[in-house]
């Protein structure tokens, strides 16, 4: 089977012109001294996008958000649209549970994202032409040479209904969840002996984009269903609701009052982290 590699920064810089902006890499700790970053610590957060905005995530620019009964709505329209929201907070360790409606549409990706400052990141991915899978990625440090982290899930009319996804991750295992039921799990031992674990503070991300446009590389569209069909336009996803609690440092739920999260090396390690 054919696993395309797709991180999140690589795609947003792929997907959208106004990628600059949209992407803002971040300082890197592992060739500087970044600031500390904050935590959503023993704050748990509910976020019922029905209602409209939540205050944990913010709108990258060129996403204007809306809201309606369905939850926060990303839509494309054009090819160089990539709605993206983000959380400002970090969790280290700790557990999503978000409920969405994929977009549909070849060559159109919605997506779900762990991502932090050095680039570790866990993921789920629907393919708008796809309309029985969700996909599970992992990636670290960045790390995209490779194609054999990627895997793909049954799931039912992902693109017209709504559905759980969770990922629970621990130092010992990342849990991918579809309605409650487990459909993947990573451990340490997985990923080279713990060396390309996701082991760094990360922010939660919420877009979709488009990988099947005219600028989109072969490989990319392929992956994404083909190129994308813009007369078919709107593409359309809902993310209803999410639910975010940081674990921090622990691998469960904590009352710890975390504040911030700091890297005390380059190492990128887990146990380099210092939690304040
Ligand atoms: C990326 O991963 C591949 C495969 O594991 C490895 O051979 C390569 O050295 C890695 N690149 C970097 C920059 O770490």
């Amino acid at each position: 089977m054919f696993f395309k590699p797709i991180s999140a920064a690589a795609v947003a810089l792929a997907a959208s012109g106004l990628v600059a902006a949209q992407t803002s890499i971040k300082c890197n700790p592992l060739y500087m001294t970044c600031p500390a970053d904050p935590a959503f610590g023993s704050e748990g957060v509910n976020c019922d996008f029905t209602k409209g905005a939540c205050s944990a995530f913010q709108a990258l620019e060129g996403t204007t958000p809306e809201y309606n009964g369905n939850g926060a709505v990303f839509e494309i329209q054009r090819e160089f649209e990539a709605p993206t929201m983000a959380t400002a907070k970090y969790i280290f360790f700790g557990r999503i549970d978000i409920v969405l409606q994929a977009a549909p549409g070849r060559g159109i990706v919605t997506s779900v994202v762990l991502q932090s400052d050095d680039l570790d990141e866990i993921d789920w991915e629907w393919v708008g032409s796809d309309n029985a899978q969700a996909q599970s990625n992992y990636f670290s440090k960045g790390n995209t040479s490779t194609y054999d982290r990627g895997a793909y899930h049954p799931v039912g009319n992902p693109t017209g209904s709504f559905h759980t996804y969770t990922i629970e991750w621990t130092s010992k295992v990342v849990n991918w969840m579809i309605d409650g039921n487990s459909v993947r799990t990573l451990t340490p031992e997985q990923a080279n002996g713990g060396a390309t674990y996701p082991q760094t503070p990360m922010q939660i991300k919420l877009g979709t984009w488009v990988a099947g446009g005219t600028a989109s590389a072969p490989g990319t569209a392929q992956w994404a269903g083909g190129y994308t069909d813009f007369t078919a336009a709107p593409f359309i996803a809902y993310y209803k609701s999410i639910s975010i609690v940081d674990y921090a440092s622990s691998d469960a739920p904590s009352s710890s009052g975390v504040d911030e999260y700091v890297y005390g090396d380059r190492s990128g390690s887990s146990q380099s982290i210092q939690s304040h």
